[in-house]
């Protein structure tokens, strides 16, 4: 596949097929990923992937906490608590696309709360893979672990599977800790559901807009 049909291919699934991943293809993936380029190349990443028993128990543990309510304390800050009202419109456009699309209202709070919890069942997929990033680097170095988790969702459109991102495992990272054994001088950054899309799933049917060029870039000769 062409780098810009994969780039222009991507989006975020929320519904996969209950089809295996082969270990091998997961394992391609991480490993051409790790050409992401890093200041000093100091690369501040880790990557824990979770597949069969250890993905199934992770996701009933996640689940039974989040539905007793206890999400546990933030590792970091994951939205900003001043948001500007770009950053608002943002937010709401892409819910409201989220929630259109399985037909979820604004008011009904119940509805939400279940597509929230899907996070945790990784949507579905049979694999998920969770990036942490050391302790000692700052938001520079945090730039550079993006660099390796979007090369993980191209590498993965080009084998034909789908990603979602999901910042919502940052709600467990002591029990994604227990679970993957990632060490104290590591946090964890994001989880990646990881499969094959559901392609007749209703929440797969909407795609997010982008800003104009002229609004984001300006090219001066
Ligand atoms: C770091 C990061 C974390 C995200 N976390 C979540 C999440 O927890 N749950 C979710 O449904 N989507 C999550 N998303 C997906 C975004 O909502 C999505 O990327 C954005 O709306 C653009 O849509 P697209 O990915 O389909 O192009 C996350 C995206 C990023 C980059």
């Amino acid at each position: 596949m062409e780098l810009k049909d994969a780039i222009a291919k991507r989006y975020s699934v929320r519904s996969y097929l209950d089809k295996k991943v082969d270990k091998e293809l997961v394992k391609e993936i991480l490993e051409v990923s790790k050409r992401a380029p890093s200041g000093v190349n100091s690369q501040p990443w880790k990557i824990y992937a979770v597949m069969g028993d250890a993905r199934d128990k992770l996701v009933k543990e996640a689940c039974e906490k989040f539905d007793k309510g206890e999400l546990e304390k933030e590792e970091y800050q994951v939205y900003p608590t001043e948001r500007p009202d770009w950053y608002k419109a943002r937010q709401r456009a892409s819910g409201f696309a989220l929630y259109g699309a399985v037909g979820i209202g604004r008011e009904d709070a119940d509805k939400r709360i279940l597509q929230a919890r899907k996070n945790y069942e990784l949507f579905g997929a049979p694999v998920g893979v969770f990036v942490t990033v050391h302790k000692s680097v700052g938001p520079n170095g945090w730039g550079h672990v993006g660099h390796l988790i979007q090369n993980i969702c191209l590498a993965s459109v080009d084998a034909g599977l789908a990603t979602c991102l999901q910042e919502a495992w940052a709600g467990f990272p002591n029990l994604v800790k227990r679970h993957v054994g990632y060490s104290d001088e590591e946090i964890l950054w994001c989880g990646i559901a990881l499969g094959y899309e559901d392609s007749n799933h209703p929440v797969n049917s909407f795609r997010t807009e982008r800003e104009e060029f002229e609004s984001y870039a300006k090219i001066l000769e």
